[in-house]
């Protein structure tokens, strides 16, 4: 669609009606939002009997504000409802991945059998390595067979996992290994990246150099570079795990064992521990993939593009999927690795019938041009999810249009690492969808848009996003800090959660997310806030004072841009200020990752401040979005950010 021609159709259809195509899953009377309305609670437990249980829970929510606790009394494996029961249901033949290595023809098949296998070796091996139920266990891992197999061997024997996206650089994982006590870490040598194989291997030797508690490191040889060995700490998946008997029989855990944690950005510089339990974890991912994405395991392909390094990874790749026994692709590289129609070239491989990608994904394929999607055979799809970030409506009709054929349902999926799973989407047959909507709550999920004071706001007014009511997915807390937990979640609104997410319902009651109204940026989908990145820029000996924040950006969703001041030294130094600049970018990418390197570093003599000293952010975003300034009569110099508006310009270090 040509611009005008979009916005035509914006303001008069608005919306697409339910897919017939979709009748069988929800579509039963009465309809799955009244019934769990009715009576939220009992709704849950009746989705819980989806799991295989060991022992069957009595109880469902018990809530003590703001801990709650889901089907406490039952016990069960989470490895066995995500393989051994499918295996057990006759289904061992079906498979569960199709692997897709970053280079080409790189392919694996592995059965639900297989998987089994797999698991089943790997939890002797951790055993006789030392890990124990309740042990916390580092992952560190390309998008590999292996990758998912640690994950799943790690609840088969009741160890927590914690999952570092590869794309971190040691300095992270030296955070998360300490935050979390991690005593074992399961790596690679390395992983491929656009046909270069990087170290991990070495990330993870100069981590744990400063990581006393860790006793072992197990390594899979992925690429066959060379690594150093640390005689008695590490060793080889290859030796170790290959050897052990494929049959392991599984212990059964209490509904609230640890199952993983995941680090996400906060406001402050110090990632957060998020903390899912077992049973209501599980029954949110499998409740939520079974409806949103409407799934028939005898013949879906499922395929979500994420990296199993983030929230989604785990919930719509390992949890949510397994758990329903369907077939997936799981693909190693980068959208371009071999091609800009890669992706294009798998979905008509595997025939993937379900897809579910990130909006700066969208993006940037869009810009590659839509004659790639249209010179392969894309009708297998008959679904596309969406998550991660606002979806704007050019990418919504693009992603409807040239990937989904104009027949395949989009699904705009609002959640976040706190909440384990889908909060708030359209339901495929159900619901209406808009180009640019996430719509509606998912049934057995409380919604509220608020304004200030924690009043509803009416239809077609904005404001916060809270969840009024405990679901079974919800994070247990923050590992080791429950006061932060209720400080940033629980305290803003008496007895509801604050998700950071600006909201609106439009005059049909459809909600729309806004973006963060906190110091979080949102970077292709990945979540980094204002102050990680500040930290690491004063952690340059060149800088004295720095400032991030999170502009708007055509394909990125938002980038980053920094305003730093320099030290004495840096200034005099004799470098010029384009030498400086590239250094900080990279040093910001080497101590966090790549997806931090900022888009545009400006060096300003002074930063906006306030006469109480604070630094008026809001004032640096109107710069780096070439917008009006708003008021600066508060700051101590209001000169200032005129001189900054003309640095920004000059600098025009946007290569990436
Ligand atoms: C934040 C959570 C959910 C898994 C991936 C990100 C933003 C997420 C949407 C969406 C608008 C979205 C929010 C949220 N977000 N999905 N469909 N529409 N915004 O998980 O790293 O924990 O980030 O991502 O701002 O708070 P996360």
């Amino acid at each position: 669609m040509v611009d005008g021609e979009l916005e035509a159709f914006l303001s008069e259809t608005r919306s697409f009606a339910p897919s017939s195509d979709f009748s069988a899953q929800a579509n039963a009377q009465p309809s799955i939002y009244e019934e769990a309305a009715a009576d939220p609670e009992a709704w849950w437990a009746q989705q819980a009997r989806r799991l295989t249980w060991d022992v069957e829970p009595t109880t469902a929510l018990e809530w003590t504000p703001p801990f709650a606790t889901w089907f406490a009394d039952g016990r069960l494996n989470a490895s066995v409802n995500c393989v051994d029961r499918h295996v057990e249901a006759g289904h061992g033949d079906r498979v569960a991945f199709h692997w897709v290595g970053e280079p080409e023809d790189d392919t694996l098949d592995v059965t639900y059998a297989d998987l089994l296998a797999r698991v089943s070796r790997a939890a002797h091996a951790l055993t006789e390595l030392g890990v124990r139920a309740g042990d916390r266990v580092a992952i560190y891992m390309p998008m590999i067979p292996e990758a998912v197999t640690a994950m799943l061997a790690c609840a088969r024997v009741g160890a927590a996992h914690s999952v570092i996206f590869g794309g971190f650089a040691s300095e992270a994982l030296v955070d998360r290994i300490l935050d979390a006590d991690c005593t074992f870490v399961i790596t690679a040598d390395g992983g491929y990246r656009r046909g270069v194989a990087s170290p991990l291997k070495a990330q993870v030797d100069a981590a744990v150099e400063r990581c006393a508690g860790v006793r072992g490191v197990l390594v899979v040889r992925r690429t066959g570079q060379d690594v150093a060995w640390h005689e008695g700490r590490d060793h080889w998946w290859h030796e170790v795990v290959d050897r052990q008997s494929p049959v392991h029989v599984p212990e059964s855990f209490p509904a609230e064992q640890p199952l993983f944690l995941m680090y996400t950005s906060g406001t402050t510089a110090r990632p957060k521990g998020i903390l899912h339990t077992t049973a209501g974890y599980l029954t949110h991912a499998v409740t939520t993939h079974y409806y949103v994405f409407d799934v028939k395991p005898e013949s879906d392909v499922c395929w979500t593009s994420a990296d199993i390094g983030w929230i989604t990874g785990h919930t719509y790749i390992v949890y949510g999927p397994l758990a329903n026994g369907v077939t997936q692709v799981l693909y190693e590289g980068t959208p371009d690795a071999g091609g800009r129609d890669r992706w294009w070239r798998i979905v008509e491989r595997y025939k993937v019938t379900i897809l579910y990608t990130a909006p700066t994904a969208i993006r940037t394929l869009m810009k590659w041009g839509a004659d790639l999607p249209q010179a392969h055979d894309l009708s297998s799809l008959r679904l596309l999810g969406s998550v991660g970030e606002p979806i704007n409506p050019e990418a919504w009709m693009w992603y409807r249009e040239y990937v989904g054929q104009n027949r395949c349902p989009i699904v705009d999926t609002w959640w976040q690492t706190e909440t384990g799973g889908i909060m708030v989407t359209p339901l495929p047959g159900i619901t209406h969808t808009k180009p640019g909507a996430a719509s509606a709550a998912f049934p057995g999920i409380s919604v509220d848009v608020v304004d200030n004071e924690g009043a509803s706001v009416g239809n077609g007014e904005g404001g916060y996003l809270t969840l009024s009511a405990p679901w079974p997915g919800m994070t247990r807390g923050i590992w080791g800090d429950p006061e932060r937990f209720q400080e940033t979640y629980w305290s803003r609104f008496e007895g509801r959660y604050f998700a950071g997410d600006g909201a609106k319902r439009d005059d049909d009651g459809d909600l729309w997310l806004l973006g963060r109204v906190d110091d979080v940026m949102n970077i292709s989908g990945h979540r980094l806030s204002t102050t990680e990145v500040e930290h690491a820029l004063v952690g340059h000996d060149g800088v004295a004072e720095a400032a991030v924040v999170g502009a708007s950006d055509e394909t990125t969703g938002q980038a980053i841009v920094a305003f730093v001041t320099l030290t004495l030294r840096a200034d005099e130094d004799g470098v010029s200020h384009e030498e400086i600049i590239a250094d900080l970018r990279d040093h910001v990418a080497r101590v966090i990752s790549p997806i931090a390197r900022p888009r545009q570093i400006v060096i300003t003599p002074d930063l906006p401040k306030t006469r109480s000293g604070k630094i008026m952010r809001r004032l640096l975003r109107d710069v780096a979005e070439h917008r009006a300034l708003g008021d600066v009569t508060t700051l101590t110099d209001p000169s200032i950010v005129g001189v900054i508006d003309t640095l920004m310009g000059q600098h025009g270090n946007d290569d990436e």
